[in-house]
């Protein structure tokens, strides 16, 4: 049985689907004429599944896509096939295929109707959620964008049989990130069923991404417009952006390593028992996921400048989300040194 959440925000509403079938897609469509939006993976394993709909434009896959250029490219097909205001746009496919199709509908005439159907594990809890769509400008992540709520997220768990094992751990990473900050009690769930959720086990996702869902959406809900509790979302994410641009790592890699040294950081200040450090190392491994790496030296410079770039843009202090325990995050202000010290002890040289 699919679940539904309506999330009701500022910039729209939108209902979420979890567990539903492609097949009944239509039921949502309302006899629109659709055009869709995907990328050469997704369209290369699932075409049959959605020639049949409309009209499809392919994108390129991999991040490197998410450019202005593309969005341009895309606006003259959609004028080539004649769309128009009442057409509705589908973007079928990871982040990158939704943070596009987002941001285009959202301005080709100043705005069409649009909806998701998420086909990697990362798109299903997060990339999808929330409403922000946009692309990068100049190698800056996700610059130029809006908030904008699509009319539905149709979550069909069969598209993550075909994701290879990375693509699934990326999508791991961030739920464990949600449980993490709020909820202790899908930790517990994801320390006991490690081995069913990586199994993809159909009941088990359906419980673990519809509480992921849910803490997204309750925390964007009070926050749409990323002022200050979304900031949560960003556990892990600070030192992990930094860890992207130094190393050829995945980003859900990334993110294990910056929990790790946010709960590292979280012990040091007295905010976190280290027993419970420790259980978000074991869970981090349990999802194959890395909780240390070998840093060289040269490197290590690169890791420390975009922190220390952070640093410069609030003065002396840098925001870094840390944990109380397993369940309970909270924002606080850090020294540049502090960071430092956390960053040097993770990484061995
Ligand atoms: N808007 C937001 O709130 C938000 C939040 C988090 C991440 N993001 C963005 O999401 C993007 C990352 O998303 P992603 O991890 O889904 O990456 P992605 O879209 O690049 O997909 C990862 C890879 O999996 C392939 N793929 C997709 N579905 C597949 C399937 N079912 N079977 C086999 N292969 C499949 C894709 O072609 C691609 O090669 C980033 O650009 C990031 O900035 C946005
Ligand atoms: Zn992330």
């Amino acid at each position: 049985m699919s679940q539904k959440i309506d999330f009701c925000g500022e910039t729209g509403r939108c209902q979420i689907l979890i567990d539903e079938s492609m097949s009944q897609l239509s039921a949502y469509l309302a006899g629109q004429e659709i055009i869709i939006i995907t990328d050469d993976n997704v369209n290369r394993l699932y075409s049959q599944l959605f020639t049949p709909a409309g009209d499809v434009i392919i994108l390129q896959s991999g991040e490197g896509t998410k450019t202005l250029l593309t969005v341009e490219s895309i606006y003259r097909q959609l004028l080539r096939v004649s769309a128009d205001r009442s057409t509705f746009i589908l973007g079928i496919g990871g982040g990158v295929v939704s943070d596009i199709t987002g941001f285009v509908a959202s301005t080709f005439m100043r705005g069409l109707r649009f909806g998701f159907v998420p086909t990697t594990l990362l798109a299903q809890v997060d990339a999808a959620i929330g409403g922000k769509n946009g692309v990068n400008l100049d190698g800056y992540k996700n610059m130029i964008g809006v908030v904008n709520q699509p009319d539905f997220v149709l979550i069909d768990f069969s598209f993550l049989k075909t994701l290879p094992a990375k693509e699934l751990v990326n999508g791991f990473s961030e739920i464990i990130k949600c449980a993490a900050i709020t909820s202790r009690d899908l930790f517990e769930l994801l320390e006991k069923e490690s081995e069913r959720a990586l199994r993809l086990d159909n009941d088990l996702l359906r419980r673990i991404v519809d509480e992921t869902v849910r803490i997204k959406t309750a925390i964007v809900s009070l926050d749409e417009k990323d002022m200050g509790q979304r900031k949560k979302l960003n556990f892990g994410h600070t030192f992990a952006h930094a860890l992207e641009k130094a190393y050829r790592i995945t980003h859900g890699e990334a993110v294990s390593l910056g929990m790790i040294l946010a709960a590292n950081l979280s012990v040091k200040k007295n905010m976190l028992a280290e027993a419970e450090a420790s259980r978000i190392r074991k869970l981090l491994q349990k999802f194959n996921l890395p909780i240390s790496m070998k840093v060289d030296c040269d490197k290590r410079d690169r890791i420390v400048e975009p922190v220390r770039q952070d640093k410069k843009k609030s003065g002396q202090m840098i925001d870094f989300v840390l944990l109380k325990s397993i369940g309970e995050a909270s924002v606080e202000r850090l020294s540049f040194s502090e960071v430092e010290e956390a960053i040097d002890d993770l990484c061995e040289s």
